[in-house]
């Protein structure tokens, strides 16, 4: 045992800490996430403050109050809806004498509950590894009570110095096992690439029914639950649209807001694939009351990993639950998004879902066009367009460029006599 705590218990007072500068993350959705990780929140504490106190965030006066709230409510677990470093969240178990639980812990907790493949497994336990890095501080090893007076390294000191030798050992095994893992899903990503496969990966809030859909869409079986982060790896299935080729579509981790940094450290490489997919299909649990809130959180997170500008459609899910179709605010960016209702459940709505799937895609699968090697007129204004995947010099001195470009480009090519285009051919199928 690296740390000296009090035990952890299941009855949790929330502390939901409001400073007046930067974001403060959700006191409704942190009480959703300990639900889901079997906690049982009796009572709630808001903390309003201008800056955080040194040394145990919330300051003298509140550590009273939450102290005297969690005898009153017989509460072992203090859930703080916040970041503390290292010697707030000691200060304040010793305070109070019972566990605390940073935001970013809770999640690392829920996310280690629900990994299910090998990468995944690693990815949370990376991360939570790190994490132990950051808290293996004086004053918090076993040993540490030990520790003698003044000017004596006590055997605690020893011990953390030890922890932590240990610690980054294994980090750095573990990071090397992730490296080979992700080395290998890299490849057949880009084998999926070069045969001409879009992939289309489902993003979404978390519980929105991305799992149900991905079921239904590729008949896999998929575990899906009603509780939050039931899908954590990235899963790859084929499914079939009418008139294109076999697509891949990918399943990913549930998004809550504010996603911890340590985790898309962690989960760097899956996210990385959701910037470098074909297509978004934005799943939106349209009985929830947040639902505009909720597209807005997730695609924040998709801007911070640099997937906010990968073609989107929504797939207005749970549309079984709610008698009206609810008012889908339009992206903030301006762009303009395809939302189609549907039934993960029931199955309504799929085929139109398909169709648009299709018609996207139709859009951004590639072209390949041949050009004559002196038209280096044409062949810089692909460049400027930003459309050019690829370029290759053929036998007979011509050049064929691939192209992931829009429709309106494409009726350009295809109305310029000296360029000879051709869509990428039909290839055979792939199974996952
Ligand atoms: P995470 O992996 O946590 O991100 O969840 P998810 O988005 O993959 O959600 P999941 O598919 O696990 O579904 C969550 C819950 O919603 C499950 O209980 C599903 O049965 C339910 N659900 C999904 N789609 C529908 C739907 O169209 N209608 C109804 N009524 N329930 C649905």
């Amino acid at each position: 045992m690296l740390f000296e705590r009090p035990e952890i218990g299941d009855r949790a007072i929330i502390l939901q800490i409001e400073l007046k500068r930067g974001v403060n993350p959700e006191q409704a959705e942190f009480a959703e996430l300990a639900k889901s990780a079997g906690i049982d929140v009796v009572a709630a504490v808001v903390a309003p403050r201008d800056a955080p106190h040194p040394h145990t965030f919330i300051g003298k006066g509140k550590v009273i109050e939450v102290k005297l709230l969690l005898k009153q409510n017989e509460a072992d677990l203090l859930l703080v809806n916040h970041e503390l470093n290292a010697g707030q969240q000691r200060n304040l178990e010793q305070a109070l004498e019972c566990r605390v639980i940073t935001r970013t812990e809770l999640i690392l907790t829920i996310f280690a509950d629900r990994a299910r493949s090998h990468e995944g497994q690693l990815q949370v336990e990376l991360a939570q590894l790190k994490h132990a890095q950051t808290r293996l501080v004086r004053g918090w090893t076993h040993l540490d009570r030990q520790k003698g007076g003044i000017g004596l390294r006590g055997a605690g000191e020893k011990q953390i110095e030890m922890d932590q030798r240990m610690l980054s050992e294994r980090v750095k095994a573990m990071e090397k096992k992730l490296l080979d893992v992700e080395k290998r899903r890299a490849q057949n990503r880009r084998g999926r690439y070069r045969r001409g496969v879009p992939t289309v990966t489902l993003v979404g809030y978390t519980n929105a029914g991305k799992s149900t859909l991905f079921n239904r869409l590729t008949s896999a079986d998929v575990y899906a639950e009603d509780q939050l982060f039931a899908t954590l790896d990235p899963t790859t299935r084929k499914i079939l649209i009418p008139g294109l080729t076999d697509v891949v579509l990918a399943d990913t981790v549930g998004f809550v807001s504010l996603l911890p940094h340590a985790l898309i450290e962690a989960f760097k490489a899956t996210l990385e694939e959701v910037a470098q997919a074909d297509l978004l299909l934005h799943v939106v649990d349209a009985s929830d009351p947040l639902m505009n809130e909720r597209v807005g959180q997730v695609r924040q997170v998709l801007r911070d990993i640099g997937a906010g500008s990968v073609p989107e459609i929504i797939a207005l899910n749970k549309t079984d639950l709610v008698e009206q179709r609810p008012h889908l605010e339009p992206c903030t960016s301006g762009r303009k998004i395809d939302a189609v209702p549907v039934s993960a459940l029931t199955g309504a709505g799929l085929d139109r879902l398909v169709t648009t799937i299709g018609d996207s895609l139709g859009v951004a699968s590639p072209h390949e066009v041949v050009l004559d090697s002196a038209d280096g007129k044409t062949r810089a204004w692909l460049y400027r367009s930003g459309a050019v995947l690829d370029e290759a010099l053929l036998e007979d001195g011509s050049l064929q460029l691939t192209l992931q470009a829009d429709n309106q480009l494409i009726d350009q090519l295809e109305n310029s006599p000296q360029v000879l285009l051709r869509t990428r051919t039909p290839l055979p199928r792939i199974s996952n």
